[in-house]
């Protein structure tokens, strides 16, 4: 039986660029999660203008209430009237997997429950967020809509019905919609094998080639498990933290030297293997280590894009590359030798769906671990983890060998993050409205000895449907390509983070191998200055170091 429930609207619930994001029991507050599911529901419709019935995918990370959750949306589905609903095993879908299932099965979109790699449990945090028939994030018109719908919302349809067990694969019925349950990782890892020389990747390690993956008890466990140990014949073992468990096992799954610092100390040891790696909560971010060696994201992408070739997926060549604007610009030195077309987006995968969808660029990536390519719509952690081994095993050489022969032929964008987080929010847009006054004065002063050429509030035009944002962030060039990039984070749960992104350009041949925090010294000092950060923040120091 369908009841129609009387709510009222609940206030915030305003999607950010990854989604709604709350503590766990925001979410599991009454009509909470029902009052958006409907939201979402009003706005892309659950039957098409001619009333059938549409077809959505649905799984999330694992995380504290996902079950739950899964059970609650597949009844409003149904109620809806929606046609089917494919629900990975366990209501389990990493978040590249999920926009895989959405493109294979050609659906109506989905649905996605993370909060990506912040930590799961009763009192962390929990997310929903609607992907498009094209496998990617929902754009800013949607979510607008689907938050004025909120504000607006007096009921919401609910199936009234037992739990199905999604524990079992296969067709179940849902008050007369299908629910099929499906085997999470099959369709992804078959994905894979066409992308990648899985061959070459076997022979790699029946040839005593050594990895580390630390899936930190989230979701690409299995994932990992099934291609990197079952199908490619890495040891027993190779992958660690391998299980998904509600609370992440009490880990942080977020793939950073800070987080994965278990990876990063066995990478960083004696007995380190050849290769590391670490993802995150829903499986779409990435970290990749060498023995001894970090690989910056921003470095990582540019490796990958300047090797890609290697791996069958890609042999052909790239269409062009797209980074996030505060993303380092070795990417674009690659892209210019290559002679492909390269591009600068607002933070945030969305912006990238456009320029994949219309075939303008094959990789992307942002400099907070997200890399990925036209395969799906979502940045995609396994996927960048098997680049690099297929890489690695056609050059034959180390991590630390291709990044010494990258930064050789290229250059090094020595590249930082800081972030200071938590600061009131009246402080940080003080801080920003200040710098964003001072931009006109700045072209010409010398700082810390470096001579500013140019300083602007980041606007972009969508070169695909002309969508304009503006103010995505305060740019600061100095002569000489060294960058200083200031912004307030749009995931942030707690007051405002103000992210400082620093970079300097050593074209070689000398100085390409100092610490990053020292070659980017005088950066840092400057970016105190002009931001007058500890006069509007009170701080000195930021919390995390990326
Ligand atoms: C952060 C990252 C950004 C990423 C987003 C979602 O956003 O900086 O690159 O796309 O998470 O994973 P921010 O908090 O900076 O707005
Ligand atoms: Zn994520």
């Amino acid at each position: 039986m369908i009841t129609t429930i009387a709510t009222q609207p609940i206030a915030g619930q305003k999607p950010g660029t990854s989604g709604l994001r709350k503590k766990t029991p925001v979410f599991m507050g009454r009509h909470y999660l029902e009052n958006f599911v409907q939201a979402i529901f009003d706005v892309v419709g659950a039957r098409s203008e001619n009333g059938a019935g549409k077809t959505f995918v649905l799984g999330g990370d694992g995380r504290y209430f996902n079950d739950r959750a899964a059970q609650v949306i597949c009844r409003m589905a149904a109620a809806n009237g929606a046609h089917r609903v494919i629900v990975g095993q366990g209501a389990l879908l990493s978040t590249p997997a999920a926009s895989h299932l959405i493109r294979l099965h050609q659906t109506d979109g989905g649905i996605i429950l993370s909060a990506s790699h912040n930590p799961g449990g009763p009192d962390e945090d929990f997310g929903i967020k609607f992907n498009m028939p094209n496998g990617g994030p929902a754009p800013e018109g949607v979510t607008e809509a689907m938050y004025q719908r909120t504000t607006e919302i007096t009921d919401y349809k609910m199936l009234e019905a037992q739990d199905i067990d999604l524990s079992v694969i296969g067709r179940h019925d849902l008050g007369g919609m299908i629910v099929d349950v499906v085997d999470p990782v099959a369709d992804y890892a078959d994905l894979m094998e066409t992308l990648f020389d899985f061959d070459a990747l076997r022979a790699l390690f029946a040839g005593g080639f050594r990895m580390r993956m630390d899936s930190m008890c989230a979701v690409t466990g299995p994932y990992a498990v099934e291609i990197l140990e079952n199908r490619l014949g890495a040891a027993r073992g190779t992958v660690t933290h391998a299980a998904p468990l509600p609370d992440f096992g009490g880990m942080h799954p977020d793939p950073n030297p800070t987080w994965a610092h278990e990876l990063m100390a066995e990478m960083m040891g004696d007995a380190a293997p050849d290769f590391g790696a670490a993802s995150d909560g829903d499986g779409d971010r990435n970290m990749v280590v060498g023995r001894g060696v970090y690989v910056s994201p921003s470095d990582s992408l540019a490796v990958l894009a300047a090797n890609a070739h290697l791996a069958p997926g890609y042999a052909r060549g790239l269409a062009g590359v797209a980074r996030s604007m505060p993303t380092s610009a070795a990417a674009d030195r690659v892209a210019d030798a290559l002679g492909i077309a390269r591009y600068e987006t607002p933070t945030g995968w969305k912006f990238f769906g456009n320029l994949l969808d219309a075939g303008k660029v094959t990789l992307c990536g942002e400099e907070s671990f997200g890399t990925g390519s036209d395969h799906v719509r979502e940045k995609d952690g396994l996927w960048a983890i098997l680049l690099w081994l297929n890489i690695l095993a056609v050059r034959k050489q180390s991590v630390a060998e291709i990044l010494t022969d990258h930064w050789a032929t290229y250059g090094r964008n020595y590249y930082s993050r800081h972030d200071f987080e938590a600061i009131a929010s009246d402080r940080a847009e003080a801080l920003m409205a200040a710098l964003r006054d001072s931009l006109a004065s700045l072209p010409g002063q010398v700082v810390e000895g470096m001579t500013i050429a140019a300083a602007d509030d980041f606007a972009y035009t969508d070169p695909v449907d002309g969508a304009v944002s503006l103010k995505q962030g305060v740019r600061i060039l100095f002569a000489g390509g060294s960058r200083i990039v200031l912004r307030l984070s749009g995931t942030g749960t707690e007051g405002a983070t103000l992210r400082v992104y620093l970079e300097r350009y050593a074209p070689g041949p000398d100085g390409l191998d100092l610490d990053p925090q020292d070659a980017l010294a005088p950066v840092i000092r400057a970016a105190h200055a002009l931001a007058r950060l500890a006069e509007f923040t009170g701080r000195t120091e930021p919390n995390v170091v990326t």
